[in-house]
């Protein structure tokens, strides 16, 4: 059976990547492929446990902690969601992954990349997606389109999202085969049409 593909979706909170994820799932999914989509933190089960603390315990989180629930969260799903689907030959389509935790911990919070990029590759065993979207936009677009309703990580800051936009963008200079960088105030539709051919580079 041929091995199946993950693909992940990142970008600061207000990106637009869950909208993109969806749209691609469906056209996927109407061409006759078997998609599969998720999520990190929170997939299901003990990870919808972790992301309750993470985006709404109100009490003091240190960033160490933080990088630790996000990557066992991590671990669980890769074992138990990502992996099997993929072997089963499976299209996985995950919103968020190991960038994020490089881009948030790391350039946001400012713990050292190079420990994040260990601890990352424990959590995954060290498989790395075939395919990474990042949805580029200014801080000021995005916390517009997030709103006054914030979560913990939400309510950051703009310097933190101005780093973790940076850091993102420093992730697909040192991966560029891997890591594809998408002006995320382009229209959906446009936005989807790129997607598509991108992945069509794949196979
Ligand atoms: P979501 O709202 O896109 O599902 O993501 C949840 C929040 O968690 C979002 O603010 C980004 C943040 N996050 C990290 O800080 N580090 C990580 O490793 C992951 C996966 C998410």
């Amino acid at each position: 059976m041929e091995r199946g593909l993950f693909i992940t979706f990142e970008g600061a909170d207000g990106c637009g990547k869950t909208t993109q994820l969806m749209l691609l799932a469906k056209t996927l999914k109407a061409k006759g492929y078997d998609v599969v989509v998720t999520r990190e933190p929170g997939a299901k089960g003990l990870g919808e446990k972790i992301r309750e603390i993470l985006l709404n315990y109100d009490g003091e989180v240190s960033s160490q902690a933080e990088a630790f629930l996000f990557l066992a969260d991590r671990a669980q799903h890769i074992d138990i969601i990502v992996n099997p689907a993929v072997e089963k030959g499976k299209i996985v389509l995950c919103d968020r992954h190991t960038d994020s935790t490089v881009a948030y911990q790391g350039y946001g919070r400012g713990l050292d990349i190079n420990q994040i990029n260990t601890l990352n590759s424990l959590a995954t065993g060290g498989k790395k997606p075939d395919l990474t979207f990042v949805f580029d936009i200014d801080v000021e677009t995005s916390m517009k389109r997030v709103g006054a309703n914030k979560d913990r990580m939400e309510s950051a800051g703009m310097e933190f999202f101005n780093r973790v936009r940076n850091g993102y963008l420093e992730i697909a200079k040192q991966e560029p085969n891997r890591v594809k960088v998408l002006d995320a105030t382009q229209s959906i539709e446009d936005i989807h049409i790129q997607l598509i051919k991108l992945i069509n580079q794949l196979r």
